[in-house]
């Protein structure tokens, strides 16, 4: 009989150089770097270049990237028209996966992708996806989409074509280290998905698309929405340990907590906490900040010795509601960050491709004879 892992825990799905994880000890490296230096030092554009690159780029080729970044932000009007066919109280992790797949109909890639091939596959999702979300964002509350403009970064821009205002440097500098800190994580579901589907060589649209469904879902990145709903849920930090008692007794999760590779505090979650300190010291919503913190210490007494720590979602949905960010919009603001270790884990399986078929342990029946729908009986035989 073959062994059998019920989520494939602890089973290596590829050869990767891209990031590393230690989950025992907390550390997190890209490309060998810790994400602590990069967060510190780093922007997210050129993040995104070491992850895709595997190399730190100089001012020459980061430059260029940014500016091609910057070209590709715009939509075509008939991405915008099927924008906003769709329905404005879907969700906009749909939208977004609708799009990007009807992104790869308008630049198709050819099957065998060539490096230059990938080189603007990338860089049209990176450019394009916050134009996405910004545009689905504001068509849904009746708005206008914004266009992008061309002497914003990256996160500046997304800032302003989501409000129309331009946002203080505190703000997009906070934005853009929760970019750094989202942008890559081994092999997670969302990766897992988007890898299966560039084995069998769709291009990098439909393998982005697969990988978006995934990460929607509330078990990974839907989680950081599902957070702050709690966090209004309870109102004061005095009304912490019965909300979570209940909750556990319930046999309930609690959402931004737990990991399966992290047995101590995710290093994610640990330098989001710090940027949403400093945020909500001189908000008038400094109570939501003291309500995470006190479920932090009640999780800890609670279940920390089933290895249960915040994880990268806790701290990141508060830092966005600080922003002015609309809650169903915390998932997409990951994937902004994440296609780019969506991109480096595909074009690394492109470059080494083979179908992943894995098999499976058949439990049903065997031999059973077809009957006659005149001769069955009320339940199927
Ligand atoms: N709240 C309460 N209990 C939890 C939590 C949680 N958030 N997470 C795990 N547990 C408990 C389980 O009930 C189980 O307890 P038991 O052994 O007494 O039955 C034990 O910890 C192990 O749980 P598993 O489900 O086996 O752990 P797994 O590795 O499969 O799950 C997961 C990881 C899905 C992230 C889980 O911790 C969870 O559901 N967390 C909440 C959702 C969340 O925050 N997701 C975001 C993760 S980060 C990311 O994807 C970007």
């Amino acid at each position: 009989m073959s062994d059998f892992f019920p989520g494939l825990a602890g089973v290596p799905a590829a050869r990767s150089k891209i990031s590393y994880i230690n989950g025992q000890q907390g550390i997190l490296e890209y490309r060998g770097i810790p994400i602590e230096q990069l967060a510190k030092h780093s922007t997210f554009s050129e993040t995104a270049y070491l992850l895709l690159y595997d190399r730190l780029p100089n001012q020459k080729e980061l430059d260029l990237f940014e500016t091609n970044l910057r070209h590709h932000r715009y939509l075509r009007h008939q991405l915008i028209d099927l924008i906003k066919c769709l329905p404005n109280d879907g969700h906009p992790m749909d939208a977004l996966q609708a799009a990007v797949a009807a992104l790869g109909m308008f630049y198709p890639a050819p099957p065998a992708q060539s490096e230059e091939e990938n080189y603007w596959a990338a860089v049209r999702l990176i450019a394009k996806i916050p134009t996405i979300i910004a545009a689905f964002a504001r068509l849904r509350r009746g708005n206008d989409p914004i266009q992008p403009q061309d002497d914003l970064t990256h996160t500046e821009n997304f800032l302003y074509m989501c409000s129309g205002k331009r946002q203080n440097t505190e703000t997009s500098r906070a934005l853009d280290t929760c970019l750094i800190l989202h942008a890559e994580h081994t092999m997670n579901a969302s990766t897992f998905s988007g890898l299966v589907t560039a084995s069998t060589l769709s291009d990098p649209y439909t393998v982005i698309s697969s990988a978006i469904g995934t990460l929607k879902g509330k078990l990974h990145g839907g989680a950081n929405e599902q957070v702050i709903g709690m966090l209004h849920a309870i109102e004061t930090a005095s009304d912490v340990t019965t909300y979570i008692s209940e909750k556990l007794e319930a046999k309930e999760r609690v959402m931004g907590f737990g990991h399966r590779i992290y047995k101590v505090k995710d290093p994610r979650a640990t330098f989001l906490q710090n940027i949403a300190q400093d945020l909500y010291k001189r908000s008038p919503e400094s109570h939501l900040y003291e309500i995470a913190i006190e479920v932090e210490r009640v999780m800890d007494e609670m279940v920390g010795h089933k290895a249960i720590s915040a994880n990268v979602d806790f701290y990141s949905g508060l830092i966005y509601h600080q922003m002015g960010i609309d809650p169903e919009l915390y998932t997409p603001v990951f994937a902004i960050a994440r296609v780019s270790g969506w991109l480096a884990h595909c074009f690394e399986q492109y470059k080494d491709n083979r179908l992943f078929r894995p098999t499976q342990i058949y439990e049903g029946q065997r031999n059973r004879p077809y009957v006659k729908i005149r001769d069955r009986t009320t339940r199927a035989s």
